[in-house]
């Protein structure tokens, strides 16, 4: 049986549709419910539905052979899998923002609020620029608006959130699109596995990565 670790949430449809497409019967889904776990004995299939970053780890642990997560994930918390394919969904982008006043030019030391300190770190010392990282978990767009920080990295995907909130981009850091990623073991031991990523590479239609 081969174990498919999928991201719930806003990657989910997107996911799902490239499975079926794929040949896979992907009909559990419609009524989940609050499931977390389905098994699909007719097509020898297992998956589990898990936070993004739970992907990687049930990836990592050999526990599925395979996942579906965004890159930021994986860019923000490396580790011992395999990326296999770009599967084009999920697109949407690093970026940094404030308010229209803001001038990076006036900062030394800029002070930046985000969920993705890695990125954002990496980013700054790539251009030689000085950075205090305010790590926080959410709604990042409120601290440049209330005085916590210069500015935010953060994901933009429709850039509706930066409207609302009267932010604009300053500069892009990153595309980011979600990934299949294996576990190196799995791959050696079941051929199987392979055969499945064709068959979604087809669907995707790139190289592998
Ligand atoms: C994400 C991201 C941005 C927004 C981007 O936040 O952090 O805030 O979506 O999407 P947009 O460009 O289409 O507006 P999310 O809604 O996941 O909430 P959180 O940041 O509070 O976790
Ligand atoms: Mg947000």
């Amino acid at each position: 049986m081969i174990t498919i670790a999928l991201t719930k949430g806003r990657i989910e449809k997107d996911t799902v549709k490239i499975l079926a497409e794929a040949g896979f019967d992907m009909g559990f889904m419609a009524d989940k419910g609050r499931n977390l776990i389905f098994i699909d004995e007719a097509q020898d299939l297992r998956f589990l539905l898990v936070k993004a970053l739970d992907v990687a780890t049930y990836v990592e642990h050999g526990i599925a052979d395979l996942g579906v997560v965004g890159s930021d994930v994986l860019y923000e918390h490396p580790g011992s899998y395999l990326e296999m394919l770009d599967l084009n969904i999920g697109l949407c982008k690093f970026s940094v923002a404030s308010i229209p006043s803001y001038n990076p030019y006036d900062h030394k030391r800029k002070k930046i609020a985000t969920k993705y300190p890695k990125i954002a770190t990496d980013f700054f010392n790539s251009k030689d620029e000085d950075v205090e990282i305010v790590s926080i978990q959410g709604s990042v767009e409120i601290a440049p608006v209330i005085g916590l920080t210069d500015a935010i990295v953060d994901i933009v995907e429709t850039g509706n959130t930066l409207v609302a909130n009267g932010l604009v981009v300053f500069e892009d850091i990153v595309r980011v699109s979600s990934r299949l990623i294996a576990n190196s073991a799995s791959i050696k031991k079941n051929p199987e596995i392979m055969t499945l990523i064709d068959r979604l590479q087809a669907v995707v239609g790139n190289e592998e990565v």
